[in-house]
């Protein structure tokens, strides 16, 4: 474990780390040799096996409760990290939640939730993390893991593509904003990754055979995908990349049904 990864010497705070993306992200920086806040809300359990894993490689590790959308929580975990590894290089806004539902049955305090954790949340951690990043003198790296839905309407889901609508414009602004002290921002936007949030499609076979079918590459994606792109957005190579989007979705954005 590495003097010489592609993070060698930086810290970074995924939040949502306990499962799914953001358990490859944290797992995979680790690997290149950053130190990582592992951050859950409620799965104490994941967090600190991501923590064992890393550690058993030889990697550093903090883990850290704290609700996105609670800006005390959020504070502390800025400061617990920045006490922990010297400061803070690396944000990765992960944590998020859906609740697919049609249009009329959403009740306002599931649209207040959902927009809490998806936007609200990193709109917290961001203005948590710049200011810890300008104080270290760091030149920061924000990458926000919104979803094709930051662009792609999905019916039945309207709050979560509101909130990923949302982050996108709010990436795109704050690239502007940061650019002068050196701050990057850009989003990753996956498809259809096969993680906790997809539970219920991944448990029907019908589902995910349509879903196959409509995908270019033909599979749903793995979290590790996903960590491979974030491992380059977050690094030193990535010096010239900023208020992007990437998407990592196997060409489901451009796929066109046929006549
Ligand atoms: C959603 C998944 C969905 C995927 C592709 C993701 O953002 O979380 O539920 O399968 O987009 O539509």
């Amino acid at each position: 474990m590495s003097g010489n990864g592609r993070l060698a010497g930086k810290a970074a705070i995924v939040t949502g780390s306990d499962s799914g993306i953001g358990r490859a992200i944290a797992l995979r920086f680790a690997q290149e040799g950053a130190a990582v806040t592992v951050n859950y809300h409620r799965n104490a359990q994941g967090a600190d096996e991501v923590k064992g894993l890393i550690e058993q490689a030889g990697g550093r590790a903090i883990v850290t409760q704290a609700d996105v959308a609670a800006t005390a929580d959020v504070q502390r975990m800025i400061d617990g990290t920045v006490r922990a590894f010297g400061g803070l290089d690396i944000l990765v806004n992960n944590a998020g939640v859906e609740i697919p539902k049609p249009f009329l049955d959403v009740p306002e305090d599931e649209w207040a939730l959902v927009l809490a954790t998806n936007l609200t949340g990193p709109f917290i951690c961001m203005q948590a993390a710049v200011r810890a990043m300008l104080q270290g003198q760091r030149k920061g790296r924000i990458v926000n893991i919104s979803s094709i839905h930051e662009d792609v309407p999905m019916p039945g889901n309207a709050p979560y593509c509101a909130a990923k609508g949302g982050l996108r414009m709010l990436m795109r602004t704050l690239c502007d904003e940061l650019a002068p002290q050196g701050i990057t921002i850009n989003n990753i936007a996956p498809g259809a990754i096969a993680t906790p949030i997809n539970q219920r499609t991944l448990a029907d076979p019908q589902k995910i055979a349509t879903l196959n079918a409509y995908i270019p590459l033909g599979r749903l994606g793995t979290p590790e995908e996903v960590a491979a792109v974030a491992v380059f957005l977050a690094s030193d190579e990535a010096s010239y990349v900023t208020g992007s989007t990437y998407f990592v979705d196997g060409g489901m954005t451009r796929h066109a049904l046929g006549l």
